[in-house]
């Protein structure tokens, strides 16, 4: 049941989790000052996905981008202060707005440290289809990943000391059984291809045939209907406006989310820029997959998400993930924002334990 705050907090009796239904910014002020260890997130695009009134800035192409921007640096300013210094802010984006998004974080006062891309091949093409072969737009293949960080002073060994951040864990995110070093990536022929065949080491290849022993790249599929639903059992039927492809039916699902990410990618990033036993943080939480994959890599998590059928989906979510992980579960509760100092050293403890 919804407790009838503004702010309605929930956590399940693993305490592994904090979920927070409210608007992002007023959230956001209430989280004290330098607690939190990573913030891991992805907005609104303001690119209007699914038809989503979330995803709408309004003023026409360029004053919805300006209104975007400024947004954007409202939220990220909040995101800042809470950041311990050096952590890291990693923000998806959408190629059509990202320039918005990275001018706000900055303007906001992060350090811009470096842009991802995460690749995938199953992108659909939301592209007017006209006569004699034309359209609008192309197949979406890769989203951009922000990463950013937040000024510290002194060294980056002297900060990681005091605070435990400043610093990206390439030992964890190391790729494959070779332990390639984690990449922002580059995605060209191998130069051992030939014009008939590629190199068994290509990424084109690679993500063509999807088969991700053999990266030197983290490549990682768009999430599956049974990670998506996992958890969700107990939910109504809906019908939602999923990525639908040549489907023109909607999809009848558990968890509508439009958006929902890969659990294996977050965890990723989890584990590239959040110290063990830290905090994430995720404003914008959608089904909470930013949540599961911080548990799944020993994480604390506090999210943010304002619209309650979603936060219906990421409270199931999180809970299943939670029992998953051996670390309690039960059904989502009201408690208080922030772990307490006992309970992030407990979790400190636990450190990095993966399920
Ligand atoms: C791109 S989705 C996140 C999806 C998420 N990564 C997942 O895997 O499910 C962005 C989310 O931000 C939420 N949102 C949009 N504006 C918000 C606001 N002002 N405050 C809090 N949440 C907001 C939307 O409801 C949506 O669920």
């Amino acid at each position: 049941m919804r407790p009838a705050s503004k702010l309605s907090l929930y956590r399940d009796a693993s305490d592994q989790w904090r979920l927070i239904e409210a608007d992002a910014l007023l959230a956001l002020k209430a989280i004290p000052d330098a607690c939190i260890e990573a913030v891991l997130v992805d907005p609104p695009y303001a690119i209007a996905v699914c038809g989503e009134a979330w995803d709408s800035f309004d003023g026409g192409t360029r004053a919805a981008g300006q209104n975007f921007e400024r947004w954007t640096q409202g939220w990220a300013a909040e995101a800042l202060r809470v950041l311990r210094p050096g952590g890291h802010m990693i923000s998806f984006g959408s190629a059509r707005t990202f320039h918005r998004l990275t001018s706000g974080v900055e303007t906001a006062g992060f350090e811009i440290r470096d842009v991802l891309m995460w690749l995938f091949a199953q992108g659909v093409p939301k592209s007017q289809r006209l006569p004699g072969g034309l359209g609008t737009t192309l197949k979406p293949a890769y989203e951009p990943i922000l990463l950013a960080r937040k000024p510290f002073t002194g060294t980056a060994t002297s900060n990681l000391r005091r605070f435990g951040t400043g610093v990206l864990h390439i030992d964890a995110t190391r790729i494959g059984d070779a332990r390639y070093w984690p990449a922002h990536l580059a995605f060209s022929h191998a130069t051992t291809c030939t014009d008939d065949a590629c190199a068994s080491d290509c990424p084109v290849a690679l993500v063509d045939q999807q088969r991700p022993s053999l990266n030197r790249l983290f490549f990682c599929a768009k999430a599956t209907k049974v990670e998506r639903e996992a958890g969700c059992e107990q939910l109504p039927l809906q019908s939602g406006h999923l990525y639908t492809g040549k489907r023109k039916s909607p999809r009848v699902r558990r968890n509508v989310h439009p958006t929902v990410k890969p659990i294996e990618l977050m965890r990723w990033l989890v584990r590239l820029v959040t110290p063990a036993g830290g905090i994430v943080l995720d404003p914008f939480a959608g089904s909470g997959t930013t949540g599961i994959a911080a548990m799944l890599e020993g994480r604390g998590f506090v999210g943010i998400e304002r619209e309650p059928r979603y936060v219906d989906i990421a409270c199931a979510r999180l809970t299943h993930w939670a029992a998953t992980c051996g670390a309690g579960g039960g059904s989502a509760v009201k408690g208080p924002a922030v772990p307490s100092k006992h309970q992030r050293k407990e979790a400190r403890k636990k450190g990095g334990t993966r399920c």
